[in-house]
């Protein structure tokens, strides 16, 4: 029987292909739209908003995984613990702000090309922070890789 914590654990491990792929597509989609002065439609309103839905799940599963894991109980010292402690934690929140916040503008833009402008930026600089977080995951913890689910 999987306890608590393992079904988190493989829920957040999971997901994260979820919200990388939402994230990835809505991206290109804002930038080539972006470039092409396209109209925004309700597609794209609707890939935004999943894409918001994906990364919020993803946090709910953190933040108690943060709790339940022993990963997050061990000395700063230790590049393991403090990747796990602060690291993981800090970027993966600026990019679920970002995305939150990438979201919020889309409504507020007064025409498409501010529209796909304002989830171009916001969800681009998001992207990176995840993989950049993700590259750091595999550097400080030598249990994890960059594709694989645990
Ligand atoms: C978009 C946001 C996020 C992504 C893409 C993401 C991605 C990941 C990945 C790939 C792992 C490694 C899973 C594995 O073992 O295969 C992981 C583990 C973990 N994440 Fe996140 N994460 C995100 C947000 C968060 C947040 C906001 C928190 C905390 C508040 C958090 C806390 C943790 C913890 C504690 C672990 C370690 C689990 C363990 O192995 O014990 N994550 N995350």
């Amino acid at each position: 029987m999987m306890n608590t914590y393992e079904i988190l654990k493989s829920a957040h491990s999971g997901w994260r292909y979820v919200v990388f792929l939402l994230l990835l597509i809505a991206v290109i989609q804002a930038i080539v739209s972006w470039i092409d002065k396209k109209e925004y439609t309700e597609r794209n309103r609707k890939l935004n908003v999943f894409t918001l839905i994906s990364a919020h799940i993803q946090f709910v599963f953190g933040v108690i995984l943060y709790f339940l894991s022993p990963l997050t109980k061990g000395p700063m010292a230790d590049t393991l613990y403090r990747y796990w402690k602060v690291e993981h934690i800090s970027m993966m929140i600026i990019a679920v702000i970002l995305i939150t916040v990438g979201n919020a503008k889309s409504k507020k833009g007064t025409d498409s090309v501010k529209r796909h402008k304002s989830i171009a930026i916001f969800f681009g600089l998001a992207l990176i922070s995840i993989v950049v977080a993700i590259l750091m995951m595999v550097n400080s913890d030598p249990s994890k890789s960059f594709f694989g689910i645990s």
